[in-house]
C-alpha cells in the first residue's frame, strides 16, 4: 500500500500542526513536511493514510507554481533542488532526510505571517450556511438574497477569520478585518484571494471538480506580501465532484466523504479520542485524495 509517514524527527523543530511538521533551516528558510496524518472534525485520527502527505505536498506545489503570476509565494524548491543547487546549507539535515521525507516536503521562505485567514467562498456551504440560516448574515453582513443549500454566489465572497493560536477561528466582519490588518492591506488581500479563487475554480471545473471555498494565508517578507502556507489542497479547501452537484443539497466533500460519513455513523462524540477506523475507509480515502490530484494535474 506504499510507505507511511506519521511522525517526523528532524533537527530544529519549529512547529507541528495536525498534519504538517515544520523545521527551520536558518532564520530565513523552513522545511515543511506534510505527514500522512489525517484529521476530521478537528481531531487527528490514530490511523494515517499512506502517501497522503506526498499527494498534499504535490498539490500545494502544483498550485503555488500555477498561481505565481497572481502573487509571489513562499516556495523555494523541493529538498533535492535545494541540496543540488547548494542554495542553502543543508548539512544539518543530511542524515535525517530519506525518500519518504523528501517526497512530502517543500522548502519555503519564512515570512512574517499576517494573522488573518483569508477565506473565499464561491458557493454557500459549511459555517457560512449555518450563519446564513440562523441570522441571514455571513460574517455579519446581511444577505438580501434567498439562498438554497450549495448555491453558487453571484460573485465569490471574502469571509476572513482570525488566525487563532488555540481554539476555533472567529469570522471577521469587514470592519474588524480592516482594524486587524489595516484598510489598504485588507483590500489587497481580498483582491488577491478572490483572483486566486477564481483562477483555481475555473481550472478545477474543467477537470470535473468544484472548488467550493478555500483558505489562504499571507505573510510579509522584505516589504512584499507573499502567499504562504499550503495552497488549494483538500485540507485547506472544499472540493465537490461536479457530477454530484445540484443546488438544494450539499454534495459530500470530495476527499473525506467516506471518513466523515463513517465517523458520523459510528456513535463517536466528535471529541478526542477518535474511534478505530477500518482499513477499507482508509483505503477509500487514499483513493479519493489520489483521484483529486490526478484530476487536477492530468
Ligand atoms: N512561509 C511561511 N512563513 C511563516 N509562517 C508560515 C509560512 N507558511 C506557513 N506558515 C505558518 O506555519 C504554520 C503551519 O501550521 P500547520 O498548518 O501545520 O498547522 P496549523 O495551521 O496551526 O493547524 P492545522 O493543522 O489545523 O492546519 C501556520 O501557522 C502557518 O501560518
Ligand atoms: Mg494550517
Amino acid at each position: 500500500m506504499g510507505s507511511i509517514l506519521v511522525k517526523t524527527n528532524l533537527p530544529n523543530h519549529l512547529y507541528s500542526g495536525k498534519v504538517r511538521d515544520t523545521y527551520f533551516i536558518n532564520d530565513k528558510y523552513m522545511i515543511m513536511v506534510s505527514t500522512d496524518r489525517i484529521s476530521a472534525f478537528d481531531v487527528v485520527m490514530n490511523e494515517a493514510v499512506p502517501g497522503k502527505g506526498e499527494i498534499l505536498n504535490s498539490m500545494s506545489t502544483f498550485w503555488l507554481e500555477k498561481t505565481k503570476h497572481i502573487i509571489p509565494n513562499h516556495f523555494l524548491g523541493n529538498i533535492d533542488d535545494v541540496i543540488n543547487t547548494k542554495v542553502l546549507d543543508m548539512d544539518l539535515f543530511k542524515n535525517h532526510i530519506n525518500k519518504d521525507i523528501k517526497s512530502r516536503s517543500m522548502i519555503v521562505k519564512k515570512a512574517k505571517r499576517l494573522d488573518i485567514e483569508c477565506i473565499v467562498r464561491g458557493y454557500i456551504a459549511g459555517s457560512a450556511w449555518s450563519e446564513y440560516k440562523n441570522n441571514n448574515t455571513i460574517n455579519d453582513k446581511l444577505i438580501n438574497k434567498k439562498l438554497s443549500p450549495a448555491e453558487k454566489f453571484d460573485c465569490p465572497i471574502f469571509t476572513p477569520s482570525t488566525k487563532a493560536e488555540t481554539g476555533h477561528d472567529i469570522p471577521l466582519s469587514e470592519k474588524e478585518g480592516k482594524n486587524l490588518v489595516g484598510h489598504e492591506m485588507y483590500e489587497f488581500l481580498e483582491k488577491k484571494s478572490i483572483e486566486i479563487y477564481n483562477f483555481a475554480h475555473d481550472f478545477s471545473r474543467e477537470k470535473g471538480m468544484i472548488l467550493v471555498d478555500t483558505k489562504l494565508e499571507f505573510g510579509i517578507l522584505n516589504d512584499e506580501v507573499l502567499l504562504i502556507d499550503e495552497l488549494l489542497t483538500p485540507d485547506s479547501s472544499r472540493y465537490w465532484d461536479l457530477d454530484d452537484y445540484v443546488v438544494g443539497k450539499f454534495p459530500p466533500a470530495f476527499d473525506k466523504q467516506f471518513l466523515r460519513e463513517w465517523l458520523l455513523n459510528s456513535n463517536w462524540n466528535l471529541t478526542y479520542p477518535p474511534p478505530k477506523i477500518p482499513n477499507k475507509i482508509i483505503n477509500d480515502t487514499k483513493k479519493r485524495y489520489l483521484e483529486s490530484y490526478k484530476r487536477l494535474t492530468s
